[in-house]
């Protein structure tokens, strides 16, 4: 067949690097993208429904550490970066990447409105023949079945003047190694126009493309990269309780098993999952599979496994209170780090909110230090993060380290907290991984 005209004028205006994007969702996903996309050329205009981060953004003021106010601010100075929070900002969009939340709710069951409601609005108002692609992970067949059909109520019709994509985001919050550019980026479309325009616009920003048959191919990798992620630190997970049993360091096993060159790969257990995605992503095909009749049994283990983590943290506080003859209730715990994730200020999710929980629960008096967190709510109590002081470090019965933070002193933290519970090998013990040869150098 050949290729449409329409096709042909949006590849070269993507080509050229001179095509009006809008990005719906300035989020963790969102804002470092319509960065990364304006740095490539575009034009771009973000829309948000939370109108403190696009004034933020239209100030020059960043709101995600991953972002400086300084990358925010030339952009905008150059007339390549704008946000709004109203649709009609994308009138004149060639193309629209959708990177909005998909949570679960308290049943587990996905919750598409976010994305069912950016693209009718995004319908509404996008001119004929642009090219929309989807970021927000998702289970297989969301694309074809919210997307696609919200254009097609506008009377869109696929590849004669509706191009769609879906590219799942890999971004690693406070990774200094690999960001978008040079992050591998899995690319599709509903048909070879959609992927082509598609692999089109990543192309001109993205290194390395990894293209895949369909939609749901894309959909449901970004799943099982989480999933793989899951099933695993579950899998650790339990064995540190085993390893804990026999009286045996799990972190020196792993970093012994890390040694072998082939057929091993480290995950490292911790007080439990967080964030937005890990936690809630397999989730999003357990429910789909059901449709399908398939079990997710290794997803709901893993769930099960994971969601303990916490519980057997404030379980391993308790064991230490035992030794100095306390009970936890009236005993005073100093949590370290209450974000999900080192050197981020997220806290979504975050096990945290569940340890403090139970922690006060049964009677603790909690405070915490987290040099990127200044308030913590947890179950309607907000906490007001303290200063990591000796003084604060040494009137703590016992000091729980939850996220090992590169700015906390460590050396501070051995030298003056009583008792320490360290649930990630923050104190490094043991590095993650040893060298290969435990040979003594021969002497020379
Ligand atoms: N955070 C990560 O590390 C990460 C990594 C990979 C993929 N993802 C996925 O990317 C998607 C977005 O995640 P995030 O972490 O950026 O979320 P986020 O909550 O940080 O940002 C989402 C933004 O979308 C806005 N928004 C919500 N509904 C909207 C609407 N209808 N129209 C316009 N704006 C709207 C919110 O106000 C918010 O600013 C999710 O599907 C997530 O699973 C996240």
């Amino acid at each position: 067949m050949p290729e449409s005209s329409v096709k042909l004028a949006l590849l070269d205006t993507i080509e050229a690097r001179k095509a009006t994007v809008t990005v719906i969702g300035l989020g963790y996903v969102g804002l470092p993208l319509a960065v990364a996309i304006a740095r490539a050329g575009h034009t771009v205009v973000g829309i948000d429904l939370d109108a403190g981060r696009v004034d933020a953004i239209n100030s020059g003021r960043s709101y995600i550490e991953d972002v400086s106010d300084a990358t925010i601010a030339d952009l905008i100075e150059l007339g390549r970066l704008s946000a709004a929070t109203d649709f009609s900002a994308a009138t004149t969009a060639d193309v629209a990447v959708i990177a909005v939340p998909t949570p679960i709710d308290e049943y587990r069951i996905p919750n598409l409105s976010y994305v069912a409601s950016a693209a009718t609005n995004l319908a509404a108002v996008m001119k004929p023949g642009s090219l929309v692609v989807l970021e927000s992970t998702t289970y297989p067949g969301t694309t074809e079945e919210v997307v696609v059909p919200a254009f097609m109520a506008q009377g869109r019709t696929p590849d004669i003047d509706l191009f769609v994509g879906y590219s799942p985001e890999r971004i690693d919050p406070g990774n200094e190694a690999f960001k978008i550019e040079n992050t591998p980026k899995i690319v599709s479309g509903l048909t070879i126009d959609g992927l082509d325009l598609t692999a089109a616009f990543y192309g001109t920003f993205i290194d390395t493309l990894v293209p895949v048959s369909s939609l749901q191919t894309a959909e449901i990798s970004k799943l099982f990269e989480n999933i793989f992620r899951v099933v695993n630190i579950a899998l650790v997970n339990e064995f540190q309780i085993i390893c804990d049993r026999f009286g045996i360091d799990v972190w020196e096993v792993i970093a012994a098993c890390s040694t072998k060159p082939y057929g091993f790969m480290p995950f490292y257990p911790g007080p439990g999952l967080g964030g937005h995605c890990v936690p809630v992503d397999p989730f999003y095909l357990a429910w789909k599979a059901r449709e399908k009749r398939v079990n997710t049994e290794f997803i709901e283990l893993a769930g099960r496994i994971n969601a303990n983590m916490p519980g057997y943290v404030v379980h391993r506080v308790t064991a230490e209170l035992n030794f100095i003859h306390r009970p936890l209730n009236g005993s005073k715990i100093g949590v370290l780090g209450v974000a999900y994730k080192k050197n981020t200020s997220d806290v979504r999710e975050a096990p945290a909110l569940s340890v403090i929980e139970s922690l006060l629960d049964g009677g603790a008096s909690v405070s915490y230090h987290d040099p990127h967190v200044a308030q913590f709510k947890v179950d309607g109590t907000v906490l007001e993060g303290k200063e990591l002081s000796a003084a604060w470090l040494a009137e703590q019965d016992c000091v729980v380290i939850l996220t090992d933070h590169d700015e906390i002193d460590w050396y501070l933290v051995t030298s003056h907290a009583p008792r320490i519970v360290d649930t990630r090998n923050a104190l490094r013990r043991f590095a993650p991984v040893v060298a290969a040869s435990v040979k003594e150098p021969s002497p020379a």
